[in-house]
């Protein structure tokens, strides 16, 4: 069908016809659903009709061919004009195949892998009858405390942003002709990684100038790789929740970016329009939203019950209808969904695809590059000769897939102890969980200490389980839970070598974990291969390559804490700087435990000197910034070379390092590499106090180093 064949079936829709296909249902509400069971409570509460349903345009969260076949086989047959339905899911870090969550991934720095990841995940939730998800999640966060942070790429705008775009492009990739991929719907539009105090769903209030410079560009980094489609926040920005927030939506994202895709609520966030107070019932939630330009209304039906009504009373044009019905119909039409309604399910391709050899194999090399060694005391890689002790409650826990993985499933999952059985005999390996999550008892505790005392190395598995991050998963103190410590602390008693690993969703307060272990592992949640990628790891088959994109805090008094800050009129260390009235904590450190892209390697990597092209870029010429990087150590390993620049004087202040680039680089032992980046004015813009986006000539640094804190740093001028 053309475009203009979507405007003659727009003519031949009825009022109800249309606003349907502003409404998403999940899967129970439709007929073929497997289990619809008792479905009348919930519509009788939305005040929702069968005939209602049988416009409805699209649907979350089904998946399985079967059932979504059976889905829209019968919503075909009953739907008057015989518009197919979409189906959307959360499809976020895998499907069946679980890989870590997006956090670990982005620790990995690895554009490629994630995009593989991406078209893993499409192809097998394709194959079971997905067509859009939910997803990249890009909210950017300097929030431990907000249980989502593990759904996003950390702290950084342009690790963000290039982030976006691999999930984007994996997702997606010639999704139009290409069955096998998914349409991709960026979230949480915006800024709602920002809520204060890290509560989940909680107010945001920032400048213009901190939205723009730091927590747009990733959103719009997927728009410009194509991306589909938007979905709002829950949070309100400036006052205005982002569901009715017309500045947002028309002002920006349409207007501005010239965005055209559909724009879908969060879960029954235009219903939350009400609590928030900014419409007294659920007609003006409905007339609001409308307006701010949300095309889909998803799981509460302001929309069904009101839009009519809207358009008679001349509260709403039918126009806004109409340009959000055919948003919606132009992506059915491009998903192919007007030609084939089934599109690319198949449950044959289900059965081939989905957890096959390859998608575990990227699952485990995925989930080793997103490990990050914090601490090692020369005792990692361990000898698999060795006998080892596995404690914590981790050590045979199969809830290692994250949040965000209700596609995933325990039976597949390789559990740590699982994946240690691959590289060292049973005889030698001694297993106890010495304790739960949040609580444990003294048996289990004695159980614990009688293995460790058999063993040579005590590894003890630490961590939240997967409901402490995740979506409502807020946590005020972001500390291991003190059973867990407990234990870690017992068995650092025993004097032996202990390597703590751990499996959360944030950064935590890892102060006792530190000062309790001779060696640190961040696990992450790994995903289904978590086990073996674990095991890879832990026994130097692998080597550790992840570098953190979240700054790891001291304290949770320093949150919000993240790498790419501004000095202050009193910054602390400053050559002239007084001894008390400078911008610093009387009882903590000012840095984090560890700084955004701290990650150690069994190599030991040097860098040489830093030289610049030149001391002087012209605004349209490119400066090289070249060092010399060496791997010392005795294994092959990798690097991630970072380049860093601070604009020295600008319009408005600038943060003391920003990311600029990087390369991912393999070294083998006494292997040296020369690393080269070029630099351009472009890379140098920013955010004006009157939001013009340009540079300034004038003096910066460029720093090149392991970390944000360790580097190397050159000056030059940028002059017209
Ligand atoms: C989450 C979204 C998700 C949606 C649909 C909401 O609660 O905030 O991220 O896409 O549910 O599952």
């Amino acid at each position: 069908m053309t475009d203009v064949n979507l405007n003659h079936l727009l003519e031949k829709m009825t009022i109800e016809e249309k606003v349907g296909q502003l409404v998403q249902l999940a899967t129970p509400f439709f007929k073929g659903a497997t289990d619809r069971g008792e479905i009348t409570g919930p519509m009788v509460q939305m005040n929702i009709s069968e005939e209602d349903i049988k416009h409805t345009g699209s649907v979350l969260g089904a998946s399985g061919a079967k059932e979504t076949t059976n889905i829209q086989r019968v919503h075909m047959e009953e739907n008057r004009l015989g518009i197919p339905l979409l189906f959307m899911s959360d499809i976020v870090h895998g499907f069946k195949t679980i890989f870590p969550v997006p956090l670990a991934i982005s620790s990995s720095w690895d554009l490629d892998l994630a995009e593989k990841s991406a078209a893993i995940a499409a192809e097998e939730a394709a194959a079971s009858g997905v067509h859009v998800t939910f997803a990249p999640m890009v909210d950017l966060s300097r929030e431990p405390r907000w249980g989502r942070v593990m759904e996003g790429t950390g702290e950084d705008p342009h690790l963000n942003s290039e982030f976006a775009r691999s999930f984007v492009r994996g997702f997606q990739g010639d999704f139009e002709n290409d069955h096998s991929k998914v349409a991709a719907c960026v979230k949480h539009f915006a800024a709602y990684g920002a809520p204060e105090a890290g509560r989940d769903y909680n107010t945001v209030d920032m400048s213009v100038w901190q939205l723009r410079e730091n927590y747009l560009p990733a959103y719009k980094a997927a728009l410009d790789e194509g991306c589909e489609m938007v979905m709002t926040a829950f949070n309100i920005l400036n006052g205005v929740p982002s569901t009715g927030n017309e500045e947002l939506m028309r002002g920006i994202l349409r207007g501005e970016w010239g965005f055209e895709g559909p724009l879908i609520s969060d879960w029954g966030a235009v219903k939350e329009l009400i609590p928030h107070g900014v419409a007294e019932d659920a007609k003006q939630a409905a007339e609001k939203a409308m307006k701010a330009s949300v095309d889909i209304e998803m799981m509460t039906s302001c929309y069904t019950n009101h839009v009519r009504e809207l358009i008679e009373e001349g509260t709403l044009e039918e126009a806004i209808v109409d340009e959000a019905v055919l948003r919606i119909l132009r992506l059915k039409k491009k998903l192919g969904l007007f030609e084939n309604p089934y599109r690319g399910t198949s449950e044959e391709k289900e059965a081939a695809v989905i957890l096959s050899e390859e998608n575990r194999k990227t699952a485990r090399e995925l989930a080793s590059k997103s490990i990050v060694l914090l601490k090692n005391d020369e005792v990692l890689p361990l000898d698999s000769g060795q006998k080892t002790a596995l404690v914590g409650p981790f050590s045979t826990s199969t809830d290692i897939l994250g949040p965000w993985s209700w596609g995933g499933s325990s039976e597949d999952t390789i559990t740590v102890n699982t994946g240690f059985l691959n590289h060292i005999k049973k005889e030698k390996l001694f297993i106890s969980e010495g304790c739960g999550i949040e609580e444990g008892t003294e048996g289990q505790l004695q159980s614990a200490l009688e293995q460790a005392e058999k063993a040579e190395v005590i590894v003890v598995a630490l961590g939240e389980h997967s409901d402490m991050s995740g979506e409502a998963g807020s946590r005020a103190d972001i500390r291991i839970p003190e059973v867990q410590l407990d234990l870690l602390r017992k068995m650092k008693e025993l004097g032996k070598p202990v390597v703590a690993v751990l499996f959360n969703g944030r950064p935590l307060d890892l102060r006792e974990v530190i000062e309790n272990a001779d060696a640190v592992i961040e696990a992450w949640y790994p995903g289904t291969e978590g086990g073996n990628a674990l095991a890879d790891i832990i026994f130097g088959k692998v080597n550790p390559s992840g570098k953190l994109t979240m700054s790891m805090p001291y304290s949770v008094g320093q949150v919000p804490i993240y790498y790419n800050r501004y000095s202050t009129g009193r910054p602390k260390n400053a050559p002239d700087a007084q001894v008390r009235y400078v911008s610093q904590y009387l009882d903590i450190p000012n840095e984090p435990l560890y700084p955004f892209g701290y990650g150690l390697s069994y190599s030991q990597f040097e860098y040489g000197e830093l030289t610049l092209s030149s001391n002087e870029m012209k605004y349209d010429e490119q400066l090289t910034v070249t060092t010399t990087v060496s791997n010392t150590g005795d294994k092959a390993g990798d690097e991630v070379v970072q380049l860093y620049i601070r604009d020295l004087v600008g319009d408005v202040v600038r943060p003391l390092r920003e990311l600029k680039d990087f390369k991912k680089i393999s070294l083998e032992p006494g292997e040296s590499e020369e690393v080269i980046f070029q630099l351009n004015e472009s890379q140098l813009r920013y955010y004006h106090a009157n939001m013009e986006h340009k540079s300034d000539a004038g003096e910066f640094e460029v720093f090149v180093g392991t970390n944000s804190r360790d580097v190397r740093s050159q000056t030059f001028r940028l002059v017209k």
